[in-house]
């Protein structure tokens, strides 16, 4: 895989494979005491992400695979790593109105839009720019990409603190949008191809959650997760509860839902704890988002093989995709997601590693 290997401070670059009409792929790898991260320029990805279990061993704890050629051949998306945009999870129908002007994204997923329509930010090949502890990617959506207004400006800043991942945001148009920016990871503490997630124990700092419709879209507005299988105040097994005769349950096969965090929009707070049992691994997750997308891998079916060449099956990772509220744009009671030309977007997510006995 590696053709030139360029030494860019703590931060070097590889040649990742090519794109379809022969651009170059470039992946970067952070290195920290306790951390190796990979990120690479299709669609922002990280590619694996290296980190200490309880004896101290190094084991890759995200699904991916090991070229550009593995998420290219994907016929059903599963969005492993990428940054998602412009719109991160549903809007309904693809539709939404601004300032009078209605738009239309491309459904492509039960009617709805789903990250971004068809080919959203996932697909796009970005610009990495080293940092000394990081990499950022850039990238332009022109005004009518995907059928969103404005021309859409945006930098995600990956970088390396001790035993932390930053992810930081920045965005900018010239003609007032909608933005939700997330990041695509799916996560299994055990090891990538190690099984399923089903006995991490899972912490949401969140009183209540959004539930859906058939479509997964929010319907009747936020609901207290007290006394249902949604309630991770106090961290639980992921798969205690994940059979329950629950209708949420049902409609999403296992958890896919948004849950409504604790604490300020725009201050940096307790989303997430993830702890392994079996590696000690533990995840800490911080941000400045107002929501936290728990998905469960329900859509993982066993036909797309991994960096260590295993199935990927149902619940083999999990995805904590802090964000706004899904369908925004068509609720006016969620934090809003327009923004206007003259203001920036600013939101920055941390995932910081440790371990238990
Ligand atoms: C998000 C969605 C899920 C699914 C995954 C990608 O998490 O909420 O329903 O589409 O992305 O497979």
């Amino acid at each position: 895989m590696t053709i030139s290997q360029a030494a860019l401070g703590a931060v070097t670059k590889a040649s990742f494979g090519k794109m379809p009409d022969g651009t170059p792929v470039d992946v970067y790898t952070l290195t920290s005491p306790g951390l190796e991260v990979r990120i690479t320029n299709a669609g922002a990805r990280v590619v694996s992400i290296l980190a200490k279990d309880r004896d101290g061993k190094m084991g890759d704890v995200v699904l991916g695979y090991n070229s550009v050629d593995g998420y290219l051949a994907e016929t059903s998306k599963t969005y492993f790593g990428a940054i998602v945009g412009r719109y991160g999870n549903r809007i309904r129908n693809g539709q939404f109105t601004i300032d009078g002007h209605s738009y239309q994204i491309p459904p492509n997923n039960n009617g709805n839009a789903l990250h971004g329509g068809p080919h959203g930010f996932d697909d796009q090949l970005w610009t990495g720019t080293p940092l000394p502890d990081g990499v950022e990617m850039s990238l332009v959506s022109k005004d009518g990409d995907m059928g969103f207004p404005g021309t859409l400006t945006v930098h995600v800043r990956y970088t390396l603190h001790g035993n932390a991942l930053h992810i930081d945001y920045a965005a900018t148009t010239d003609k007032t949008t909608v933005v939700n920016l997330t990041n695509h990871a799916y996560f299994n503490l055990s090891g990538d191809g190690s099984g399923t997630i089903l006995g991490e124990n899972l912490m949401l700092n969140a009183d209540a959650y959004t539930p859906v419709d058939a479509g997964l879209i929010p319907v009747g507005g936020p609901k207290p997760v007290a006394g249902t299988p949604f309630d991770f105040r106090k961290a639980t097994a992921i798969g205690a509860r994940i059979g329950d005769a629950n209708e949420q349950l049902k409609i999403a096969g296992g958890y896919d839902h948004n849950w409504v965090l604790n604490g300020k929009p725009g201050e940096l707070k307790l989303a997430a704890k993830l702890s392994d049992p079996k590696s000690g691994r533990v995840l800490t997750v911080t941000t400045t988002e107002p929501g936290v997308q728990f998905y469960s891998g329900n859509f993982l079916d066993g036909t797309k093989l991994g960096k260590t060449g295993a199935p990927y099956g149902k619940n083999s990772g999990l995805c904590l995709e802090t964000q706004h509220y899904p369908d925004s744009p068509n609720q006016p009671a969620f934090p809003s997601t327009e923004l206007k030309p003259g203001k920036t977007l600013h939101s920055t997510t941390v995932f910081a590693f440790s371990t238990e006995k």
